[in-house]
């Protein structure tokens, strides 16, 4: 079963980890650009900035016919926000979720930022779903079935009782933004594929304070929370390891619990 998933070679993981780099710095420098006041159309364009100073490809802009250089999904939106008129105010928690292409190879990364002063309830939501990306990565290891990367995710967040999305789900990249498998952040009722050395997998929790059901907007893009509870994106791009996952976006962690003043 896992047969028809690609592995890399050290050589095309070393291209790949090119394009995760890529990917981390433009998606860090977007992060600390983000403040109150300004829309979520000046992100976009200050993105767009950043893809053409790194000479590099954009991996959504255009996909399916996305009309964004990034996603921008403010509070209750979980994924795929289009830059617009939106104001960013303080307070608000921002999923950015961006990818670029680097000779034909894909990196892909988000991550929730808090603006000044937000919530408790929501820093312990950035810090629950940044933690619960990092238990999944724990677990892609070589021998291990995916179902041990997806059910870390679940086991972590549950006891939370937020809500684990299930319409959207991590996948495999690498030639492609989405390659297969798919890699839900919750155990799903079908078999899963063993883990081998070289896998690449883009893990991304999508993880909500209320309802994990999710609609889209009439812009056909944005997905919100059904209830309007707020959510929150973190995703890195992985390459299954013998020990765990060897992380190719790698940036420092911003949701860590002390840093944002809460206990999980
Ligand atoms: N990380 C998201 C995903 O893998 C981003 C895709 S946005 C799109 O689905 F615009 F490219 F669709
Ligand atoms: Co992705």
């Amino acid at each position: 079963m896992s047969e028809r998933i690609i592995t890399r070679n050290p050589n095309e993981i070393c291209k790949l980890r090119k394009a995760g780099e890529v990917s981390a710095r433009i998606l860090c420098e977007v992060a600390a650009y983000v403040r109150p006041g300004i829309t979520t159309k000046e992100i976009d364009d200050y993105a767009r900035e950043l893809f053409a100073r790194e000479k590099c490809g954009n991996a959504f802009f255009g996909y399916g016919g996305y009309p964004g250089q990034l996603c921008i999904s403010v509070n209750e939106e979980v994924v795929h926000g289009i830059g617009g008129p939106k104001v960013i105010c303080d307070g608000d928690i921002v999923s950015l979720d961006a990818g670029a292409i680097v000779n034909g190879w894909y990196g892909d990364n988000a991550l929730t930022v808090a603006v000044g002063h937000v919530s408790e309830e929501a820093r312990r939501l950035l810090a629950v779903t940044e933690e619960a990306l990092y238990r999944g990565i724990a677990q892609a290891k070589q021998g291990n079935n995916l179902a041990d990367v997806c059910g870390a995710i679940e086991d972590f967040v549950k006891p939370f009782g937020f809500g684990i999305v299930r319409d959207y789900v991590g996948h495999g990249v690498g030639r492609h933004l989405h390659e297969d498998p798919a890699v839900p952040n919750f155990r799903p009722h079908y078999r899963l594929p063993h883990l081998k050395r070289g896998m690449i997998l883009a893990i991304e929790p999508m993880i909500t304070l209320g309802t994990w059901r999710v609609k889209v907007l009439d812009d056909q893009w944005t997905a919100v929370t059904a209830d309007g509870s707020w959510a929150a994106h973190f995703e890195h791009t992985v390459a299954v390891g013998a020990h765990g996952g060897e992380i190719l976006t790698e940036r420092p962690r911003i949701a860590l619990p002390e840093q944002l003043g809460i206990t999980l």
